[in-house]
């Protein structure tokens, strides 16, 4: 027999709305040398993510609101932001799964000059990406394509999803005091190549990260590997590329 129940029905096909208080950290040159804090309230769904919000603000309170993304989907690495004090992809966030009855917050990435509201200069990131020479290097010109086993592909595997959203170097605090090492995210990619079969390049990636800049000033934190929005393990590939230049690459 079925029994009475007092809760209320649920509309099929409804998505529940909240309201939510979300914080930005602006900054606009322009105007002051100082960011401040500025509150916007909105009503929001639980399959919206961070990204939304941002969105909805920008088309339905203040079109002046800056911050970049591109694919929404986790794919360009466009959107990385603090978000509570956490770096992350602000497309990648759902709303629901943080504390909605406090205000969110939503800052720019650390360590890197802010140029308007969420938009850093990303210039120092990319220089030190191009600095560790992420392409193949090989001297050779073979008459067919160069083999590889599943195994040696396996090798750098984890290091080939990066997509450069910078969360790792920016939530790095070796990276928050002195700009010129070259962060997490440069070793990931060195790591990407220096770990490749096929790459004859790795002595020259290492001699450069063996600067006084490179991997020695990493403290082993883990908060690159926190931060990383693809799940790469960051610092063991830190670690595997100092192992590299003390005992070359296995
Ligand atoms: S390693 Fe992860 S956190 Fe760092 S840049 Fe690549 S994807 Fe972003
Ligand atoms: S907008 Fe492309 S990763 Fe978020």
């Amino acid at each position: 027999m079925a029994t009475a129940t007092t809760e209320a029905p649920v509309e099929i096909g409804v998505i529940p709305s909240f309201d939510v208080t979300i914080r930005v950290r602006r900054f606009n040159p322009e105007v002051s040398e100082e960011s401040t804090w500025q509150d916007f309230h909105v009503t929001m769904f639980g399959t919206d993510r961070v990204l939304d919000a941002l969105h909805k603000i920008k088309w339905e309170h203040d079109g002046s609101l800056t911050f970049r993304r591109s694919c929404a989907h986790g794919v360009c690495g466009s959107d990385a932001m603090r978000i509570n004090g956490r770096n992350r992809l602000a497309c990648k966030t759902l709303i629901k799964d943080l504390n909605i009855n406090e205000p969110i917050t939503v800052e720019p990435i650390k360590g890197l000059e802010v140029e308007k509201d969420l938009v850093v200069d990303m210039n120092p990131f990319y220089q030190a990406y191009r600095d560790i020479k992420p392409f193949l290097i090989a001297n050779d010109k073979p008459e067919k394509e160069r083999l590889q086993s599943a195994e040696q592909r396996a090798r750098f595997d984890d290091t080939t999803k990066c997509i450069l959203c910078a969360a790792c170097t920016t939530s790095c605090p070796v990276f928050w005091t002195d700009g010129q090492y070259f962060g997490p995210a440069a070793i990931v990619n060195a790591h990407r190549f220096i770990f490749d079969s096929r790459d004859e390049g790795a002595e020259v990636r290492l001699d450069i990260l063996n600067d006084k800049e490179g991997v020695w000033r990493c403290r082993t934190t883990f908060n690159c590997t926190e931060a990383c929005p693809r799940g790469i393990q960051v610092t063991r590939a830190v670690a595997e590329v100092k192992q590299a230049i003390l005992r070359g690459r296995a």
